[in-house]
């Protein structure tokens, strides 16, 4: 169509100039020129309205039909291979960024425990968590219909192991004891001592509140050489205990049972946050009662294959989860599992 009007010939001699170097051609479309003479429709008389406003949708027409078989930069793009093992073409995801997390409070307190103790000539051993009912219980002195065992209520799977016994998600550390004997029995041949410690998971089936967790930390420890004596035990136990919360503690040692010490006792540390003045932390009692250990009875050192009569051992069994509590005034165990991410990032 000839444009009669000289702006209306004129903006499309523009807009046909400018298509070729448009990213996307169909752009022309949304020029501001186009809105500009739509806008001096609106100051004319009607008779010049009519032949003015055929002539700007003839523009438009002219300059649709031109760029609608064109593609733009962005049509060109080749497609996605779905078939490809990674698309090339995909921006890096939006994860939050490795600065954005932090090391959870307990893997952070069991690093700190584990060098503790590897000064002290520990080594490290994991527990497992699934096991069966003959680490659980008799290699640790708790025969089968033992009452004690009613004292580990813990999870059971319904498939049966050789002794058509389930397996155990393991609601204690020693069931590495086992294990740990066995392992370093060469040691005691070559005049060495056995030292080793299982920083782990275990799991109860607890009635959950804020002391108990259904799935929560212990340390295991286990020493054996010949002539050990429960002066040992007090002294590496208070050693640990002093290192940890960095303080000089008093310790205390009541008797207690489990099958597999004997003697057994329950272990105790003058509170480090009041100095047995008494506060929150430990009841107003001063004394916080803190860990289960003993000597190792005769039998779980024969279930190893090792001789009571020449060496003698002791073991202790304490939950992290408390010490780290205790450690840094969390008053709720659920916290720890809870992912909830203002917990946890007071840890960063
Ligand atoms: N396994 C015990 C518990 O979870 C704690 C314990 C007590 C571990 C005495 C030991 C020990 O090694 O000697 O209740």
């Amino acid at each position: 169509m000839e444009y009669a009007h000289d702006d209306v010939r004129h903006v499309a001699e523009t807009l046909f100039a400018r298509i070729d170097k448009l990213e996307n051609p169909r752009d022309i479309l949304r020029a501001k020129e186009i809105g500009e003479l739509y806008a001096r429709l609106r100051t004319l008389n009607d008779d010049q309205k009519a032949t003015f406003g055929a002539e700007v949708n003839s523009l438009k027409q002219a300059l649709r039909k031109e760029v609608s078989g064109r593609t733009s930069v962005a049509d060109e793009v080749r497609a996605i291979d779905v078939t490809a093992p990674m698309d090339v073409n995909c921006s890096v995801p939006n994860f939050l960024s490795h600065e954005a997390g932090s090391e959870h409070p307990i893997t952070k307190e069991i690093a700190l425990i584990t060098d503790i103790f590897a000064a002290m000539g520990f080594t490290v051993e994991e527990s497992r968590e699934l096991d069966d009912q003959y680490h659980m219980f008799e290699t640790l002195n708790f025969p089968k219909g033992h009452p004690a065992r009613d004292d580990y209520d813990t999870f059971t799977t319904v498939q049966t192991d050789a002794d058509g016994e389930g397996f155990v998600a393991p609601a204690h550390t020693s069931t590495m004891q086992n294990r740990i004997l066995k392992k370093y029995k060469a040691n005691l041949e070559a005049n060495e001592a056995i030292a080793a410690i299982v920083p782990d998971r275990v799991f109860r089936n607890e009635d959950l509140d804020a002391r108990h967790e259904h799935t929560f930390y212990q340390i295991e420890g286990v020493y054996v050489a010949k002539e050990v004596t429960a002066g040992m035990l007090v002294a590496t136990l208070q050693e640990f205990l002093q290192a940890y919360y960095q303080k000089e503690l008093d310790v205390r040692m009541n008797p207690y049972y489990f099958p597999f010490t004997e003697p057994s006792f329950e272990f105790a540390l003058s509170c480090p946050f009041c100095e047995k003045a008494g506060c929150k932390v430990c009841g107003h009692e001063g004394w916080i009662e803190l860990l289960g250990c003993g000597l190792i009875h005769p039998n779980v050192l024969k279930a190893a294959e090792i001789d009571p009569t020449v060496y003698t051992g002791f073991a202790f069994g304490c939950g992290i989860d408390r010490l780290v509590m205790m450690k840094h005034g969390i008053e709720d165990i659920r916290l720890f599992h809870s992912a909830k991410l203002e917990f946890l990032r007071q840890f960063a």
